[in-house]
């Protein structure tokens, strides 16, 4: 690493000299000017690291020269030298933006420390400014997956409301459609960007916490307040407050909130004085907040205060595709993560995740893609390790509509049928039966499966024999018939 470079800007030629001597002994590569106006000129054609700059110059005032440079250049480390040390000055220098303020003669200990911090502040900032652009796009809507039209209509709206100026956006819908995501986003596709992006989970924290966490507290508001704290509304300033699962919050806390957005200001717990705030607020319910607010679990007009805007997240199932979409970006995230190389989903999985009706929306498809290809040893994700709710979906729609078939008609329909139906369809094919009646390793008794079967229709419909017939798909003279036999084979053991 180059060492860093320090302008010094002093029209006094022995203090310039005294400078360039030590900066070369602590290492760093030296500059000089000696005006404000060949000082800017360096600082824009080569900035360096930090300046060590006079207040006493030829052509100007050298806190003049602090406000040009730290206005153009802000990165760049001031320290003002001066044998002025007015409190006046000091105190310009610093509202200028000056890091430190050092007065003349000088001491070269203490210039070498303060500048050390000054560079090594300087570093730090520049290491958070890289890391918020990597979590700027980390979670920009370019990190949003969804091509079907009910999603993209969604990502237009947020996108505007994201550049508009809104001061407050309602998120609703179900748990897992990417609520938390979508915030996110909204955030970091604002001019707020660059300011914090603060989340409080009112399901998580309990409504005795959640108003000294959003406004802070005064030093003596409360037996264990040693010293005063910033809340959420301070620390956001300049950005965004997230309210996520904002439908839990206590009707008490609700007005306060309430009247918080109405005002533009909040006041710490114990405090006396209101704090103007500037923060954007987002809020996110998976409840229906209107319904909510007639059955009286959530105040109206807070409602409508932050509905103003409102974005409805659609459910995996109203993405018509985009699950297969998903899925394939969710197999190539966990390859990385788990040092996999699984190519895509078996066509049986395929047909299954396009007609699963997925509750759990995205973090359902998303676990359980995870879960899968943790299990699955051949090289794409096959039937063999998926849960019941998605085996047990597959032959729930079917059996109804092969009813008057025995199970060993089914099965040989199920060859023909695999072969015309398309693969969205909801026909009977091989695969399904496959799934719900696969054939475990180790073999299984026919007899005792069937009268496992059998019985458990049975039991299932309260011994109505028509509806237990329907249940396995069988007729109901079929299922007396069987119910005998599964009797004579018993007796005869
Ligand atoms: N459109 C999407 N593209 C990619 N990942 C998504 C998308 N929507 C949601 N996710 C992922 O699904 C999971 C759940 O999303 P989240 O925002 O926490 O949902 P919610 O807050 O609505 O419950 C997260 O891992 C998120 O990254
Ligand atoms: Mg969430």
């Amino acid at each position: 690493m180059a060492a860093d470079r320090i302008l010094v800007v002093d029209d006094d030629h022995s203090a310039r000299w005294m400078l360039s001597e030590a900066l070369k002994g602590w290492g760093y590569q030296y500059s000089e000017a000696q005006t404000v106006q060949s000082a800017l000129f360096a600082c824009d054609s080569d900035p360096p690291a930090a300046v060590l700059l006079d207040i006493d110059l030829p052509d100007g005032s050298g806190l003049k020269a602090l406000r040009e440079i730290k206005s153009r250049h802000p990165e760049i480390i001031v320290i003002m030298v001066t044998a002025n040390v007015f409190f006046e000055n000091a105190v310009e220098a610093l509202r200028g933006g000056a890091f430190d303020f050092i007065g003349k003669p000088l001491n070269l200990n203490e210039l070498e420390v303060t500048l050390r911090n000054g560079l090594e502040t300087r570093r730090l900032r520049r290491r958070v400014k890289a890391l918020g652009r990597q979590q700027a796009h980390h979670f920009s809507f370019e990190q949003l997956i969804g091509e079907s039209p009910a999603m993209k209509n969604m990502l237009t709206l947020a996108r505007k409301v994201a550049e508009s100026n809104a001061s407050a956006v309602l998120l609703q819908g179900e748990s897992g459609t990417g609520k938390d995501l979508i915030a996110s986003s909204i955030h970091y596709g604002s001019n707020r960007a660059d300011g914090p992006f603060v989340a409080l989970n009112c399901a998580a924290i309990p409504g005795t916490l959640i108003e000294s966490e959003l406004f802070g507290y005064e030093k003596g508001a409360f037996t264990d307040a040693k010293a005063r704290k910033e809340g959420m509304f301070e620390q956001a300033e300049g950005g965004t407050i997230f309210f996520d699962e904002i439908g839990e919050l206590e009707l008490g806390l609700q007005a306060k909130l309430l009247r918080v957005f109405e005002q533009g200001a909040f006041r710490r717990v114990g405090g006396l004085k209101d704090i103007p705030y500037d923060a954007r607020i987002i809020a996110a319910s998976n409840r229906d907040l209107k319904a909510e607010s007639r059955a009286g679990r959530f105040r109206a007009d807070l409602f409508y205060r932050l509905s103003i805007i409102q974005i409805d997240l659609p459910t995996l199932r109203e993405r018509d595709g985009d699950v297969l979409l998903l899925a394939a970006n969710f197999i190539e995230q966990f390859n990385k993560r788990l040092g996999k190389r699984i190519t895509g989903l078996s066509p049986e999985v395929t047909d299954l995740f396009l007609r699963y009706q997925w509750p759990g929306n995205v973090r359902e498809l998303r676990n359980l893609i995870e879960r899968l290809m943790i299990l699955e040893e051949s090289n794409v994700i096959t039937t063999a390790w998926l849960p019941h709710e998605l085996l047990e979906f597959t032959t729930a729609q079917p059996v109804q509509q092969v009813e008057q078939s025995a199970v060993t008609d089914q099965l040989q329909n199920a060859a023909t049928a695999s072969q015309v139906a398309g693969a969205h369809s909801i026909t009977y094919n091989d695969n399904e039966i496959g799934l719900k009646f696969r054939l475990p390793a180790g073999g299984v008794d026919l007899n005792a499966l069937e009268k496992s079967l059998l019985q458990q229709a049975i039991k299932h419909t309260k011994g109505n024999q028509t509806k237990a017939a329907a249940l396995l798909g069988i007729s109901r003279d079929q299922f007396r018939y069987r119910i005998k036999r599964v009797d004579a084979a018993e007796e005869e053991r």
